[in-house]
């Protein structure tokens, strides 16, 4: 099933490297990051792990959890996990979903068979906390994701929930925004005290009103 922005991200129950879970559950109604791997004992994948877990206090600092996936078993993610922890100086301190029989991997179309049968692409959904998915991603298996970009999305989503502003080119966390075309200008005036710059009438910017 492909999925789309806006849809319900699917439940499911699934064995992890920090027991079976309940999808919706282990989430609650926080934000969360489910990323998919090839394979487990590969390079990327391996700077990818550590690099997540390195970068685990951001997540936190923006109450989003993070789970991982791939279709081997938890006896080889566990024991991966070892190497990672040995090559990258981080240990994995998220759960890895064991996804053997391709249960969550077929849910999430995390299969791609022009690019593999057997092995899932490189995907990210992040998800609200209403656990509608907020972004989709896929890279290929030779590429290494960034996840300061991520982190950066995530930023960006978490202010356009609370603000009606979107987020320009390349914005990163305490730049300027863009104000809701749907807001008048002298409405915006009103709710972003900090000043609107109008450059044309439909792009006008403010600082960010965090
Ligand atoms: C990797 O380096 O992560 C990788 C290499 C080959 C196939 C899949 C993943």
């Amino acid at each position: 099933m492909s999925l789309h922005l806006g849809d319900i991200a699917p439940n499911f129950t699934a064995e992890t490297t920090q027991g079976t879970i309940d999808f919706h559950a282990w989430k609650g109604d926080a934000w969360a990051v489910l990323f998919s791997h090839p394979k487990d004992f590969t390079p990327v994948c391996t700077t990818e792990l550590g690099m997540v877990a390195k970068l685990m206090p951001e997540f936190q600092k923006r109450g989003t959890k993070v789970i991982g996936l791939s279709v081997d078993r938890i006896a080889s993610h566990l024991t991966w996990e070892k190497d990672i922890a040995e090559v990258t100086g981080n240990a994995v301190n998220f759960p890895m979903i064991a996804d053997p029989e391709r249960t969550v991997s077929n849910l999430y179309d995390m299969i791609h068979p022009n690019a593999s049968d057997t092995m899932t692409v490189r995907s990210v959904f992040i998800i609200g906390p209403d656990n509608k998915v907020k972004l989709t991603l896929t890279y290929p298996a030779s590429t290494g994701r960034n996840f300061d970009e991520i982190l950066r999305v995530i930023d960006g989503l978490q202010l356009s929930a609370k603000f009606p502003v979107s987020t320009p080119a390349n914005w990163a966390k305490g730049g300027d925004v863009i104000v809701a075309t749907s807001m008048a200008t002298s409405d915006a005036r009103a709710a972003f005290p900090k000043g609107v710059t109008e450059l044309k009438p439909y792009l006008r910017t403010t600082p960010s009103p965090e």
